[in-house]
């Protein structure tokens, strides 16, 4: 049965718990692609992002909040298409003792509610290679995946 939980927008006194979270995706992600410089930032940056995050109006954050403490968050934004508006779904996740407990599956649907009030036609999420969990998360509810993203590192750095 889910957890009592409230998703609500996230607030300044939520920065710690959302830059905890990204650490511990860091973690996560970290131990599937451990080559990746995206899961070896420091903390400190982590929080430069939070901080600029809640402060741009084009960004969205939901937390999905216990009675006592944040146990996960979704952070999205929109994007114009020549089809229409998209949801991009850029971070979804869970604190690791509530995973399983239906707190990624309120998120998600918070998100898709605030991206239909929105006029969005599409919503979209990149979802790492070999994260499997992941995959079955969304594919369970009625995602397909469409693209391989491809990268690579410029410069010395
Ligand atoms: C993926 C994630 C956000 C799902 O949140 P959640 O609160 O665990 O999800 P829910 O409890 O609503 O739904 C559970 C489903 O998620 C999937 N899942 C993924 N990781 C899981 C985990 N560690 N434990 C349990 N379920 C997990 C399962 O498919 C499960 O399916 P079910 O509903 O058929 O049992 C969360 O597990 C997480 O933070 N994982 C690490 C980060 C990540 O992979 N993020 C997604 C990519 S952006």
């Amino acid at each position: 049965m889910a957890a009592q939980l409230v998703v609500k927008p996230a607030v300044a006194a939520d920065i710690p718990a959302i830059v905890h979270l990204f650490g511990e995706l860091a973690r996560h992600h970290g131990e599937m692609q451990p080559n990746n410089p995206r899961y070896g930032v420091p903390s400190a940056r982590w929080r430069e992002i939070v901080e600029k995050t809640l402060g741009d109006p084009d960004e969205h954050v939901l937390v999905a909040r216990s009675d006592v403490e944040v146990v996960g968050f979704v952070r999205f934004h929109y994007e114009e298409k020549p089809w229409g508006t998209s949801c991009e779904v850029e971070t979804l996740v869970v604190d690791e003792d509530w995973r399983g407990r239906g707190a990624g599956s309120r998120l998600l649907e918070a998100t898709e509610e605030a991206a239909v009030a929105n006029g969005a036609g599409g919503i979209r999420a990149d979802i790492l290679i070999g994260n499997d969990e992941g995959v079955a998360f969304w594919q369970a509810r009625g995602y397909t995946n469409f693209a391989l993203r491809f990268g690579k590192p410029l410069g010395e750095g």
